[in-house]
């Protein structure tokens, strides 16, 4: 009996077989346990002979039982330890991080120096109506600028003669709806995407605009002026900037202006500030009084001066990218070519 159970606890594999053993020998039922019960039917001498033998055998069958359990559990520990053994001196594997988009970037590059110079972000829907792009700009419904815009309209149910909703054309309408919302004096830039059917490799049919509105009690061109210097010196990040003032037309400003830089293009790097080349950047000019109206200010009272810029083409401007329709593209090597590091 001591050799049949010392063997079968000695081979147990695991704690549940160990378990069975346990309850066949000294369980309620076992056979030490019936061998001990048998002892009652014995000769007192008999019983003195086997009783001290039989608990002997019981308990050195325990302690056999707890010595093979805590070896079965420590060898279960070592077995983890090995499984889950990690080796922290290994190199880690490379990380693949994402980068900053241009037209974010130049976004945020916009937003922060028009801060510096007191002006909040407004903003506005992508999708708007008809009046806030055109009608409240002073551009009635057959002007040229209308067709010149190439716009995309929205479809409207049969029979539903409302003007339809359009995708705006540009950041304009924002002027809108900061001077309703808000009220003279303000200061505001409003960047966003904008759309018109154009696709060549300067044009995509979405692309990204600023707007700058400044309303006040004595605006001026001059302000106008300071500002846009300021902006271009500190975007370009050089001191020396010069501008040239086209006179222009766009009818929700009058007078209407093109602003270009002086600059020079060295082995295809733009170099601003120096040169004989200008290049265009903008358009701006002075609110028009319709337009103020239409935005619930009474232009007896305030002036205000206004411009808007292609995000897209300043960022490609300033970081020397060639094709604007890579911008939105998606592709990954172009993103960390031109992408920015966080
Ligand atoms: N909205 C004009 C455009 O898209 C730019 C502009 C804005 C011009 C504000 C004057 C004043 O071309």
């Amino acid at each position: 009996l001591r050799d049949k159970y010392l063997g079968l606890i000695a081979g147990a594999s695991d704690e549940s077989g160990l378990e069975d053993i346990r309850v066949q020998a000294v369980g309620k039922k076992g056979e030490v346990s019936l061998k001990m019960r048998e002892l009652g039917k014995m000769t007192p001498d008999e019983r003195k002979e086997a009783g001290p033998k039989l608990n002997a055998l019981k308990d050195e069958i325990n302690s056999a039982l707890s010595a093979k359990k805590e070896a079965l559990a420590d060898a279960a520990l070592d077995e983890r330890l090995r499984a889950e053994w990690l080796d922290v001196t290994l190199p880690s594997r490379p990380r693949r991080q994402g980068t900053i988009h241009p037209v974010s970037q130049v976004t945020e590059e916009v937003t922060a120096i028009f801060a510096d110079m007191g002006f909040t972000v407004a903003e506005g829907p992508q999708i708007e109506t008809d009046w806030h792009n055109f009608d409240a700009l002073n551009i009635p419904w057959h002007h040229s600028s209308r067709e010149e815009m190439d716009t995309f309209y929205m479809h409207r149910a049969e029979g539903d003669e409302r003007p339809p909703h359009v995708l705006r054309t540009h950041t304009s309408p924002v002027q809108i709806r900061a001077m309703l919302g808000q009220g003279a004096p303000l200061r505001v830039i409003a960047p966003g995407r904008v759309y018109r059917a154009d696709y060549d490799q300067t044009h995509t049919p979405m692309f990204h605009q600023v707007e700058g509105l400044a309303v006040d009690r004595d605006i001026s061109m001059a302000n106008l002026k300071w500002v846009l210097e300021e902006f271009v010196r500190a975007y370009f990040e050089v001191d020396d900037v010069e501008l040239r003032f086209r006179a222009s037309h766009f009818p929700f400003t009058e007078p209407s202006a093109e602003v270009d830089i002086r600059c020079s293009w060295e082995g295809g790097q733009l170099k601003v500030g120096e040169g004989d080349d200008w290049l265009e950047i903008l358009g701006s000019g002075m609110v028009h009084p319709k337009v103020l109206q239409a935005g619930g200010i009474d232009p007896d009272q305030w002036q205000g001066f206004a411009f808007g810029m292609g995000i897209d083409r300043i960022a490609m401007l300033k970081y020397g990218i060639p094709d604007l329709r890579a911008f939105f593209d998606s592709d990954l090597r172009w993103l960390r070519h031109y992408g920015f590091r966080a």
